[in-house]
């Protein structure tokens, strides 16, 4: 199946497909320079499945895992790229996860001021969500996604074979994203993924529906100035037990942890079951003052109040802006109810 994604920046076609890597080449235009990104950890016999369909292919490996995405990274495939002579009519692949997607999409962004661009996501996080929006970034001086630019995509090509390799655990992140956009955004889909009892078999049409509301979102507002906020449901307090964890949890089970502190009280019971369900944390060990002090620590600089999201019903979320104080005494509600 197809999805068009349309922004100012330019309109692409997502493809959801088993078996889509084997045909990459009908798909994005492969006879030409191109620069496979991928990093360690991803099978190799994906990326050599993409090479194999290219005319003139490179390929750069990268260490696995979120220390590698920095500017040294990009730099390096900046310098392969210049190396070989690549021209500004020639593109980068990414085959990988979300870090994969993120640097190699900057590169892509930056080099000659803009090359053509496929993402290839292999974990579900990057599939059904971090593929589709056009950010992309490196970290910088400790701080996320600090560095970076809206590169749209010339393709996005999501093989759900490829979620057959990925750890149990990457899995059931992947699925927090799912939970979080269709607690936000649909309450069908938030059905679906209550009563779904196959998940291996439903991973087609869950990666659909995610990448159509994420698509939505992104079309609405491609440079995140109001609606696409609702994507961060879960982050503000998630961040907070994440960097609290000291890399024990994963991104998505900090914020799936996170999003229990932003629901109404009907809301709470479902979410929980829904979390539980998929082995995703729903509550976290920390104390209000450590969780608070993470919290000032992120939003400094954001005149004391922030955009945090809220949900009082599967499917519904609210833009909330909130004073610290306020933020406390949604930890603490929820610390002294269970
Ligand atoms: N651009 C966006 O809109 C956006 C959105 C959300 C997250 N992100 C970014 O995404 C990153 C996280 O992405 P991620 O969770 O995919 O992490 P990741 O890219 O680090 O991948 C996780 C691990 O899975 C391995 N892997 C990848 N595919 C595999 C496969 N098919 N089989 C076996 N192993 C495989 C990788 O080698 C890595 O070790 C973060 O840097 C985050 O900031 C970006």
């Amino acid at each position: 199946m197809t999805i068009s994604c349309n922004t100012p920046q330019g309109s692409y076609e997502i493809t959801i497909r088993r078996g889509a890597l084997e045909d990459a080449g009908a798909l994005f235009n492969l006879k030409r320079k191109v620069l496979v990104v991928t990093d360690g950890g991803v099978p190799s016999r994906y990326a050599e499945t993409i090479l194999r369909q290219c005319d003139k292919g490179y390929k750069y490996t990268f260490p696995a895992g979120e220390g590698s995405k920095t500017l040294a990274t990009w730099q390096e495939i900046l310098s392969m790229m210049l190396q070989n002579g690549f021209s500004r009519r020639d593109a980068i692949v990414a085959v990988g996860g979300g870090v994969a997607g993120d640097i190699a999409g900057f590169a892509a962004a930056s080099y000659m001021r803009g090359v053509d661009f496929c993402n290839i996501p292999t974990t579900l996080l990057s599939q059904l969500d971090s593929s589709v929006g056009g950010k992309t970034g490196v970290n910088f001086e400790g701080i996320k996604n600090i560095v970076g630019a809206f590169k749209q995509p010339g393709a996005v090509i999501i093989d759900p074979d490829c979620l057959d390799t990925l750890p149990e655990r990457l899995v059931h992140e992947g699925l927090a994203e799912a939970i979080k956009i269709a607690a936000t955004s649909d309450a069908a889909f938030f059905e679906m993924l209550e009563e779904c009892d196959d998940l291996r078999g439903s991973y087609e049409s869950i990666i659909k529906r995610a990448v159509e509301l994420k698509r939505d979102v992104v079309e609405a507002d491609t440079f995140e100035s109001g609606r696409r906020k609702i994507l961060n449901f879960g982050h503000t307090i998630g961040h907070a037990i994440e960097a609290a964890a000291e890399g024990s949890l994963f991104h998505g089970e900090a914020v799936a942890a996170g999003m229990m502190y932003m629901c109404s009280p009907n809301m709470i019971p479902r979410l929980s079951r829904l979390l539980r369900k998929y082995k995703l944390p729903t509550t976290d060990p920390f104390d209000e003052e450590t969780l608070m002090e993470k919290v000032a620590f992120d939003k400094k600089g954001s005149g004391g109040s922030i955009d945090c999201i809220y949900v009082p019903a599967p499917g519904k979320a609210e833009i909330v802006r909130m004073s610290l104080p306020q933020i406390r005494e949604c930890i603490s509600k929820l610390k002294t109810s269970v």
